[in-house]
């Protein structure tokens, strides 16, 4: 979700303007993908680097964060959303942690989609502790190095319950990764648009999701063992 910045400064506003306008498009997007039977959904919605953000910025983000989890409490259960996140949340403020935890709790049971928030959130960093924790185990003897495969990896991810990702979207017309699932994105569909993450409507996610339907997947495999 990137450009809520840029839309505010078009508007000769402040970046918080720019972050209180994006929450609007997550709850669009979220509303949208349950409604479209879409089963998993993650928002990268505050990275590792993101905490070099001026302390201003990142008190704003995180002040969003608590009222927006109030806020949807309701939004999640009238379309039975699950919420989960994935990253260091360790780091966050006491009252985000509490407050994110309450509303995972209070989800739990919900069936229709999981909502996944990406919070201090860093590919590299969920990588280097999976490795870490793999490596425990193999000193300890409960895993041999002979049977690491790509699913005792997945095992040790952030991600563990989830799916690969099929579709990654990123808005704002960049065009990069930014430290986010490198790994789960190994066979992803990449869809950039120019539309800042504010402007985001249900169209756009419908768009990306028609250009989507119309690529074909291979997974290394020829067109013809495809069809
Ligand atoms: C995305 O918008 C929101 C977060 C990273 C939390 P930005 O804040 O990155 O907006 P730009 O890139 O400055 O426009
Ligand atoms: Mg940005």
């Amino acid at each position: 979700m990137d450009g809520n910045g840029r839309w505010a400064k078009q508007k000769g506003m402040l970046r918080a303007f720019g972050h209180e306008g994006g929450t609007k498009s997550v709850r669009e997007t979220v509303e949208a993908s349950a409604q479209l039977g879409i089963e998993n959904l993650t928002l990268y919605a505050f990275s590792t680097e993101n905490w070099n953000r001026p302390k201003v910025e990142v008190d704003t983000l995180m002040r969003l964060l608590v009222s927006s989890l109030k806020k949807e409490i309701k939004t999640l259960t009238d379309n039975n959303i699950k919420l989960k996140a994935i990253g260091n949340i360790k780091l966050l403020p006491k009252k985000v942690y509490k407050e994110l935890n309450e509303v995972i709790d209070f989800t739990k049971n919900n069936t229709r989609m999981t909502l996944t928030l990406a919070l201090s959130y860093g590919s590299r960093e969920e990588l280097i502790n999976a490795i870490k924790e793999i490596s425990v185990k193999v000193k300890n003897n409960i895993i041999s190095v002979e049977k690491i495969d790509e699913s005792i990896i997945n095992e040790h991810l952030y991600t563990q319950n989830l799916p690969d990702v099929d579709l990654l979207i990123r808005t704002s017309g960049e065009q990069r990764i930014s430290n986010f699932l490198l790994w789960q994105i190994a066979y992803a569909e990449l869809y950039f648009t120019p539309v800042l993450w504010p402007d985001f409507k249900k169209q756009h996610l419908y768009d990306a999701i028609i250009e989507y339907q119309n690529r074909e997947r291979r997974f290394g495999k020829t067109s013809e063992q495809i069809s």
